[in-house]
C-alpha cells in the first residue's frame, strides 16, 4: 500500500505500541506501518523464537528452563526477521513464522521473556533496528525500555471482558474449543504476570497516549491516530 499522505510525517519517527494482551496491538501497529510506509516490528516474535529454540534444544523439561545452556548458546543463535515483507521470522535460517504461534511456545514464552539475559539480548536487536527510524514496534516495554525516546507512544487497553470476547471469537474461527470463561481467565492471568514481573513490567510510559478501544472500531482508532499525527507533525 502507498503511504497515506494525510498521516505522513515530515521526518521519520519511531512509534511504540504497548499494552495489554488481546487489545489488537499488532493489527493496529501493522495498519499504522502500512499507512505511513514504515516498517512494522513484532517484538513478541523474537521472544517466541527464542522460546522455540529452547524447546527444540530440549532445554525446557519438567517445567524447568535450563538457563545456563540457553545463556551460553544465545549469542550464536541467528534470528532473521523479514521486516520489509510479510514479517516472516527465521531461526538459524529456517522459517519458523507458524511454529512460534503454537500453544507450547505460547505457554512458555512468558517465563522465558522474564529472564534478564533474554531481555537484554532482544533489547539489543530491537534497538539496532530502531536506528533506521521509520519504524512501528509493538510489545510490552517498547515505550518504557526499548525506545524511551520514541516520538509517539501509544498504550492500548480495553476491558478484559471485551478482549476475551474478541479473542474467543478468533479462537472459535480457528476451530479452538476453549470457552469464553477460560479465555477471560487466561487474559486476567497474563495481565497479572505482565504487570508484576520484576524485569521490564508492563507499564504505561508517562508520555504515552492511552487508547482504550473497548467501544470503538479499528477505523475510529485509525482516525484518532490521524488527528494526533496531523496535530503534531503535519
Ligand atoms: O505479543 P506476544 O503475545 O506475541 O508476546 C509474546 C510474549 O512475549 C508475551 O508473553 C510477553 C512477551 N513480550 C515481552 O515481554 N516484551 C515485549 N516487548 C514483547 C513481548
Amino acid at each position: 500500500m502507498q503511504p497515506c499522505i494525510s498521516i505522513m510525517t515530515k521526518e521519520k519517527i519511531i512509534i511504540a505500541v504497548d499494552g495489554y494482551s488481546s487489545t489488537g496491538k499488532s493489527s493496529f501497529a501493522k495498519a499504522i506501518a502500512s499507512r505511513l510506509g514504515y516498517t512494522y516490528v513484532d517484538s513478541g516474535a523474537l521472544y517466541r523464537t527464542i522460546t522455540l529454540f529452547a524447546l527444540e534444544q530440549g532445554w525446557i523439561q519438567d517445567r524447568q528452563i535450563d538457563e545456563s545452556a540457553l545463556k551460553a548458546a544465545l549469542p550464536a543463535v541467528e534470528i532473521g526477521f523479514d521486516r520489509a515483507g510479510g514479517n516472516r521470522v527465521y531461526l538459524n535460517g529456517v522459517d519458523v513464522s507458524a511454529k512460534i504461534r503454537s500453544l507450547e511456545v505460547s505457554e512458555w514464552v512468558s517465563p522465558l521473556s522474564a529472564l534478564h539475559f533474554v531481555r537484554e539480548h532482544v533489547d539489543k536487536m530491537l534497538k539496532d533496528w530502531g536506528k533506521e527510524k521509520g519504524i512501528v514496534m509493538d510489545g510490552r516495554d517498547i515505550g518504557t525500555v526499548v525506545f524511551p525516546q520514541a516520538e509517539l507512544k501509544i498504550f492500548m487497553t480495553a476491558r478484559p471482558e471485551v478482549r476475551a470476547q474478541r479473542r474467543h471469537r478468533e479462537l472459535l474461527r480457528k476451530g479452538d474449543k476453549s470457552t469464553y470463561k477460560d479465555v477471560l481467565e487466561n487474559i486476567r492471568k497474563r495481565d497479572f504476570l505482565d504487570q508484576n514481573r520484576p524485569n521490564a513490567p508492563l507499564r504505561q510510559a508517562p508520555d504515552a497516549l492511552l487508547l482504550d478501544n473497548s467501544d470503538i472500531t479499528p477505523q475510529q482508532q485509525m482516525q484518532w491516530l490521524e488527528h494526533i499525527i496531523a496535530e503534531r507533525w503535519a
